[in-house]
């Protein structure tokens, strides 16, 4: 039985131009900084972000948590989105191992208002408190339905946090969709931080990896973190030359992955108990609720008919489109819906 896997973008399979690129790639120790692959891709979406310097990481929990390391240390605290994948999903990465208390403010729809920003801070002059030295944006913001931050509201929240004396770090996890969605270039959303990582195992179709992007200065502070935390690789250019061919061939389509996400979503609205708020649908993610049907038991049934997706709570479900996914995919995705919900 064919599968149709909507569980995550992490599940797309590299392009056959990507596995011939990791197989002839030019190699040495990116420890030592001598593999040219890994300096050449580097070198790209260093520019590709606006940044001066960039370090290739096994993940975007890594990067994230090397992003906080290098802007804030132990005892301070950062501000994040209450549903931030910082806070949520990266197990408690900040408070174990570098010590800092992430502070969690909730918001509407993943987007931070300069007042919120400016409210959570902390006041220097009482001693009680800790000192917030930095702050983390999500775009696209995962939980809250792969949305996109309008870039003036961005701006407006990081110049705010930049007034305040904050360090700001970008979970641009999905940099690449918010850009596509906007038809922006990602460096003019990586402007608003000071350090951001972005993955390649994504939307981009990678198999392994994220890059991490700051000043000099940050990336060295980085390398030191990324080897303490063991991340530091060798012949890393194996999986280098795959993130490459991605940054060339794999941004543009994503603007296929965020059309399939909304047919689906028109689809999904369309279904008996289905409640779908398409307008959040603005990438390649789509959350529903179910008022018929447990989303375990959903998706049970979807998966006994080749149809793979997330229960994101008792009646929450997630599909994510992606390079492994096409339109006619879609098309039966919603058809073997309809089934089970009917
Ligand atoms: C917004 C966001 N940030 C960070 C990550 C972490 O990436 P990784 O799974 O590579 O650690 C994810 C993963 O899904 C994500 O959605």
């Amino acid at each position: 039985m064919a599968v149709i896997d909507l569980r995550s973008d992490t599940v797309a399979m590299p392009s056959p131009e990507m596995r011939q690129a990791m197989v002839t790639a030019p190699l040495g120790d990116d420890v030592f900084g001598d593999d040219p692959t890994t300096n050449k891709l580097l070198e790209v979406a260093a520019a590709r972000m606006g940044k001066a310097a960039a370090m290739f990481v096994p993940s975007g929990t890594m990067g994230n948590l090397i992003g906080i390391a290098v802007s804030a240390r132990s005892g301070e605290e950062l501000i994040a989105d209450a549903d931030s994948h910082a806070f949520y999903y990266e197990t408690a990465g900040a408070a174990a191992v570098c010590g800092v208390q992430i502070r969690p403010v909730p918001t509407e729809a993943g987007v931070m208002s300069p007042r919120q920003v400016e409210e959570a801070v902390r006041p220097r002059d009482d001693p009680h408190e800790p000192i917030t030295s930095a702050i983390t944006f999500e775009n696209t913001h995962n939980r809250h339905g792969g949305i996109v931050w309008p870039l003036a509201d961005l701006r407006a929240a990081s110049d705010a946090a930049h007034s305040q004396g904050l360090r700001v770090h970008l979970d641009g996890a999905r940099i690449f969709n918010a850009a596509v969605a906007l038809n922006v270039e990602a460096a003019d959303i990586a402007a608003c931080a000071d350090t951001v990582t972005f993955c390649l195992s994504k939307g981009l179709a990678c198999p392994v990896g994220s890059i991490f992007c700051g000043s000099e200065e940050d990336v060295e502070q980085a390398r030191r973190w990324r080897k303490r935390l063991g991340g530091g690789m060798r012949q890393v250019g194996v999986l280098a030359a795959a993130g490459l061919i991605a940054l060339d061939h794999m941004v543009d389509r994503l603007a296929d992955d965020h059309a399939n996400a909304r047919t689906l979503a028109e689809g999904l609205a369309e279904l008996p108990g289905v409640k779908c708020d398409r307008g959040r649908v603005q990438t390649n993610l789509v959350y529903f609720d179910l008022d018929t049907m447990p989303a375990p038991a959903f998706t049970d049934e979807c998966a006994r008919r080749g149809l793979l997706g997330g229960a994101v709570g008792p009646r929450g479900m997630r599909f994510v489109t992606h390079y492994g996914v096409d339109s006619e995919d879609v098309q039966s995705a919603l058809k073997i819906c309809e089934e089970v919900l009917s």
